[in-house]
């Protein structure tokens, strides 16, 4: 198709406005790639077209979701970055249900944000069985949120091909994963039941500050695609999100300490956690 460089600026712009995202001059051909099948879906012939429809005609946001789904990144697999959830399940975790113990609620509140199709979800749900074994006593949600709605059906039907369970512990897979067919592992219900899907824009104010008094974000392997604009702009939602003493946990080659200072940083072996002081 070809897109003109004035015509990925708009585009970029309103991607940037609507999701946070930004992409950089290089992406004009990935981006050319992603509007020539939302034009040929609407039987559109020129690029000037689309940016017109995106611009002025998407008053309820349903072409930008369309474009959303298409120009996200989604890689994902279950126990991502396991030293760190296992620094989570010894350090963190422990200490989380210490502080809800002592004030007498015993409930947790975690948000898997930028969630895709839900491995990160589903893997904190396997560790809170593991390591809580009152677990059933507590009211627990995970909250798992992505902008992009296909992933999160997949994320909603809880079934994973060999790729996205490989790195599961074989001591958790028998306990957590229920062959579905071929080559093919559902989440276990008692598991899964932890799990809530949600679709929510991390830029959408409004639909963030729901998120109350949360003890733990995890939004890993998302704000690598933010500026630090829009990526300042969510980690300040999550700091009003968590409860004091809550973590946030971030992607191994992201850091926060640029962008806000609100947060006390806690090393756990090669990673950082940041803690929202009590
Ligand atoms: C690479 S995946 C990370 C998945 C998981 N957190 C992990 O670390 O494996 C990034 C996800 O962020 C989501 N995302 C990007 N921008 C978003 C936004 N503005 N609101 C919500 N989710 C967003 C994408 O749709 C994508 O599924």
């Amino acid at each position: 198709m070809g897109m003109t460089s004035r015509q990925f600026d708009t585009l970029r712009d309103l991607i940037y406005k609507s999701l946070g995202l930004f992409f950089e001059d290089a992406k004009i051909d990935f981006m050319d790639k992603r509007v020539e099948k939302r034009m040929a879906a609407l039987g559109m012939n020129r690029a000037e077209d689309y940016v017109f429809h995106l611009r002025f005609l998407d008053a309820d946001g349903r072409e930008m979701q369309a474009l959303a789904n298409l120009v996200t990144t989604n890689e994902t697999y279950m126990f991502r970055e396991f030293e760190q959830l296992q620094a989570f399940a010894d350090h963190c975790l422990p200490e989380a249900i210490e502080r809800r113990e002592k004030s007498g609620l015993r409930r947790l509140r975690i948000w898997s944000a930028g969630c895709s199709s839900g491995e990160e979800a589903y893997s904190l749900a396997v560790i809170l069985r593991e390591v809580m074994h009152d677990v059933d006593d507590w009211d627990i949600r995970i909250y798992a949120t992505d902008i992009d709605n296909e992933r999160l059906e997949m994320a909603r039907r809880g079934i994973y091909g060999p790729y996205a369970v490989r790195e599961v512990p074989d001591a958790y897979a028998a306990g957590h994963l229920i062959p579905a067919g071929l080559e093919s592992w559902r989440i276990h219900p008692d598991t899964a039941k932890l799990v809530e899907v949600r679709h929510m824009n991390l830029m959408d104010r409004a639909a963030t500050r729901t998120m109350r008094d949360m003890d733990f974000v995890f939004c890993r392997n998302v704000l690598i695609y933010f500026d630090d604009t829009s990526r300042k702009s969510v980690v300040d939602q999550f700091y009003s999100c968590l409860s004091p003493g809550g973590f946030l946990y971030l992607g191994h080659s992201e850091s926060v300490s640029r962008i806000s200072t609100a947060f006390k940083i806690r090393r756990l072996g090669p990673h950082l956690v940041y803690c929202k002081e009590a």
